[in-house]
């Protein structure tokens, strides 16, 4: 057995990293200022976006998208039940009702099939999310849109790198929202960026993050700048810092090389799980893409074994390696199932991998005898509680 715990993630910091971070701080200016612009420019360029608004959160991205798009009362939003809180959570922030469509099986992706099923007249948008970095199937959920006239959010928290049929996430017609946590692909400790084509739509985000303000501080204070400023409406304080942006412009440029090293990590594991039958392995979807593999998520067979998914991960942690839980399924949870109950059975893929789902360890800074070890562990864990 491993004599160190294996975290599930952990993320990859180097002294490039330490030292800008380091370099801010000596220079007085630590929020955001020419730093958070450089990260902008940088990951604007990367991804081919037109704009990019750099915020302190994902989540935050997701809100200030609803907000500028007047989402709100009386207004459904479509989107997946395999998903992070904030997904679900930021559409009741604002007013509306989310509604779920089940997952297809195998990429756990959202089904468009099922999306279609559950438009209404009041349905206005729909948040696809690229689950583990892997795309939805974007022409068909681009198709249900324009038929109905909605708008689609692409919740892009696990897909910075990932591309959909030769193009990167963040460049269609769409509003693209990706996460820095530090499990995420590439990190600013927290923070994250939406991207979009819609110019005007750009602006009201930038407008809304910073209290509505018509200029930003580091342009009223530097030695170019005026400190003159109005508010135009009223905003939210969810900038990104310098701080921040000194991590981000030392990550991106890695960004290729940590989902080489990523793709390698879940090579192996399929590989080495290929003929375990108690596995279900995350599944490719048939279409050209590029996986960005942020999360490697099998589904733990129960029914051929004696233990459930939790003691499953809990006897993996006794062998000293983490893993993760994406996710519970949000219809399961205590607060969902009050205030948007779903009838028992009507998303029975989204129950399945609900109940069996594990994040095994994947991080670009793991070794392949880390990976062994956790082949091994998981292997032990099976062979001591099959049926
Ligand atoms: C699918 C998904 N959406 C949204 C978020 C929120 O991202 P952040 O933590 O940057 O707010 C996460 C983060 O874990 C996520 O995994």
């Amino acid at each position: 057995m491993r004599s160190e715990f294996l975290p599930f993630s952990t993320p990859t910091i180097d002294e490039e990293e330490i030292s800008e971070v380091v370099d801010s701080l000596r220079s007085g200016w630590i929020t955001t200022g020419p730093k958070v612009k450089r990260f902008e420019e940088e990951f604007k360029a990367y991804v081919g976006a037109p704009f990019a608004i750099p915020l302190s959160s994902a989540t935050a991205g997701l809100h200030l998208t609803l907000l500028a798009l007047g989402i709100g009362p009386g207004d459904e939003v479509i989107t997946t039940p395999l998903t992070f809180a904030s997904t679900v959570s930021m559409v009741i922030l604002v007013g509306a009702t989310p509604v779920l469509a089940d997952i297809e099986p195998g990429t756990l992706n959202i089904d468009p099939v099922k999306i279609r099923e559950k438009i209404t007249p009041r349905t206005k948008a729909l948040i696809p999310v690229h689950f583990a970095g892997q795309s939805c199937d974007l022409d068909p959920i681009f198709a249900i849109a324009r038929e109905f006239g909605l708008q689609v959010i692409e919740d892009a928290a696990h897909a910075i790198g990932t591309e959909y049929k030769g193009r990167k996430i963040g460049t269609f017609d769409s509003i693209s929202i990706f996460s820095f946590h530090p499990n995420k692909n590439i990190t600013t400790g927290e923070g994250g960026m939406v991207c979009t084509k819609d110019e005007t739509l750009a602006e009201e985000i930038s407008l809304l993050k910073f209290h509505g303000m018509s200029r930003e501080a580091w342009k009223r204070f530097s030695a170019a700048g005026t400190p003159n400023y109005d508010i135009l409406l009223p905003g939210f304080k969810y900038n990104m810092m310098d701080i921040q942006a000194a991590i981000g412009i030392h990550q991106l440029p890695k960004l290729d090389g940590f989902i080489a090293r990523r793709t390698e990590i879940a090579d192996f594991y399929t590989r080495e799980f290929a003929d375990v039958a108690e596995l279900a392995l995350p599944a490719y979807a048939p279409y050209e893409q590029r996986h960005a593999w942020h999360l490697y998520t099998p589904l733990v067979r129960i029914e051929l074994l004696t233990i459930d998914r939790d003691r499953f991960m809990a006897e993996l942690k006794a062998r000293n390696i983490g893993t993760g839980l994406h996710y519970k399924a949000i219809h399961h949870h205590e607060y969902y199932r009050k205030v948007m109950p779903v009838p028992a059975g009507s998303l029975p893929n989204a129950d399945y991998a609900s109940e069996r789902i594990l994040s095994l360890p994947l991080f670009p800074k793991m070794t392949l005898d880390d990976a062994r070890d956790v082949v091994a562990a998981v292997k032990d864990v099976i062979a001591r509680f099959r049926k």
